[in-house]
């Protein structure tokens, strides 16, 4: 008699809205996932739905304030057919390095439309920008004196916003970006003092963006960080005794990765940041808002597709190998800022419609245990040839995980 155990089925995360099975099969926007495999003539493969993308996008207008303008921050995304859609769908795109600019430029982004945050902005890149027109979220009093040096020489007026570091953070968040030391923007009590610098050297002084976390789950959270942000908008404006042409309120707006994870009530966020815009103190009356989200753009929008090229059985447990891995799609192995690992939505994409028969774990193909997609999770008997889907790949999936570790390269990206 095997004294071995059967493993317990772990949950998985839930599947996102707007996927459904044609013949037994997952289809995205419209096409059976073996279809979509054979167009790209291989496996792995990212599938990008653009019908997902603008109803994502029109259901954020239909419940945010009018006033409110919506960026896209290119990190969560970055390939390039997809940021050709979502230029005809958003009002901004946030960058974080010059490399997302060029993509951005080549993508035919309007640099007046471009704000560019992130710390450790190189001199090279801090020209690149001013040259182009594009808003600097200025992350310290040292890049401010550099990017004002930098425009002197090319005789440029440049576009400066002060990134400020909120001394709260966005409650729930997965990645806090703000409350205590960071090295994020500039510490929020001396913000005033360095726009009236900006000011004074003649600059076109753009604003405040203000970005306190990402990935919450709670409307209340959200709610509660974009009044913070409001207030200390405001506050800055006072001191610094000038109106804020832009603010930038951040983003944070989260999605359910993991079992147990819900959406948040994006109607109640609208409601209520309509609200503050109709009782915002002078200073900002006239200010411009605005939000910079990734993954709640682009994320649910995405599947990672990886086909099985083995099936075993070790002590009692089941094992799909697949032909992708953490070097596509880190986050789903848990290995991208996550404590405890959890499994990701995942299905057998070309038994989409069959009832769960088995534990299995859907592994990659590099050789370490981390490589694990989805861990002793229920799914219908799947066989070599099968193609599984991990869900939620939309936002740092390609462009987030080590594609060349071990010799693999990287997956496929297909928009559809
Ligand atoms: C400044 C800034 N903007 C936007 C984002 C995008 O976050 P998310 O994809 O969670 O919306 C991040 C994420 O770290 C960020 O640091």
């Amino acid at each position: 008699m095997s004294d071995e155990k059967k493993p317990k089925a772990k949950p998985t995360g839930p599947i996102p809205a707007g996927y459904a099975g044609v013949d037994g099969e997952l289809a995205i926007g419209g096409q059976k996932v073996s279809a979509l495999a054979e167009q790209a003539g291989d496996t792995p493969l990212f599938v990008y739905s653009r019908d997902l993308l603008a109803q994502r996008v029109a259901d954020l207008r239909s419940a945010m304030p009018e006033r409110l303008a919506i960026h896209y921050a290119m990190k969560g995304n970055p390939f390039p057919p997809l940021l050709e859609y979502m230029n005809g769908l958003v009002d901004g795109f946030d960058l974080a390095s010059g490399g997302e600019m060029e993509l951005a430029l080549a993508a035919g982004v309007d640099p007046a439309h471009m704000s560019f945050a992130g710390p450790g902005k190189r001199d090279r890149e801090l020209e690149a920008a001013i040259a182009k027109g594009v808003t600097l979220n200025l992350e310290s009093e040292g890049e401010a004196a550099r990017a004002i040096a930098i425009a002197e020489r090319l005789g440029k007026t440049p576009k400066l916003a002060v990134r400020v570091n909120p001394s709260f953070d966005l409650k729930g968040s997965g990645m806090k970006m703000g409350g205590g030391a960071k090295q994020f923007g500039v510490d929020a009590e001396r913000v005033p003092a360095l726009i009236k610098e900006i000011v004074a050297a003649g600059a076109d002084w753009r604003g405040l963006h203000i970005y306190a976390g990402s990935q919450a789950l709670k409307a209340e959270s959200i709610i509660e960080m974009q009044a913070a942000t409001l207030a200390l908008a405001a506050e800055i404006a006072d001191k610094a005794g000038a109106t804020p042409p832009k603010v930038n309120l951040g983003g944070g707006f989260g999605i359910p990765y993991f079992p147990g994870d819900e959406a948040f009530d994006l109607n109640a966020v609208g409601g209520a940041l309509g609200q503050a815009f109709s009782a915002l103190p002078d200073v900002i009356a006239d200010t411009d808002f605005c939000i910079e989200l990734g993954r709640y753009l682009v994320g649910e929008a995405g599947v990672y597709l990886t086909r099985i090229v083995d099936r075993k059985v070790s002590h009692g447990e089941i094992f799909l190998i697949t032909d992708g891995g953490l070097h596509h799609q880190l986050a789903a192995s848990g290995n991208f800022g996550t404590v405890i690992r959890r499994n990701y939505p995942a299905a057998i994409a070309t038994k989409f419609d069959d009832a769960p028969t088995e534990v299995a774990s859907i592994v990659g193909c590099l050789c370490t245990p981390l490589d694990m997609l989805s861990n002793s999770a229920h799914f219908p008997r799947a066989d070599v040839g099968d193609l599984v889907a991990i869900f939620c790949a939309g936002a740092y999936g390609a462009s987030a995980s080590p594609a060349n570790f071990l010799g693999q390269g990287a997956a496929i990206e297909m928009l559809v």
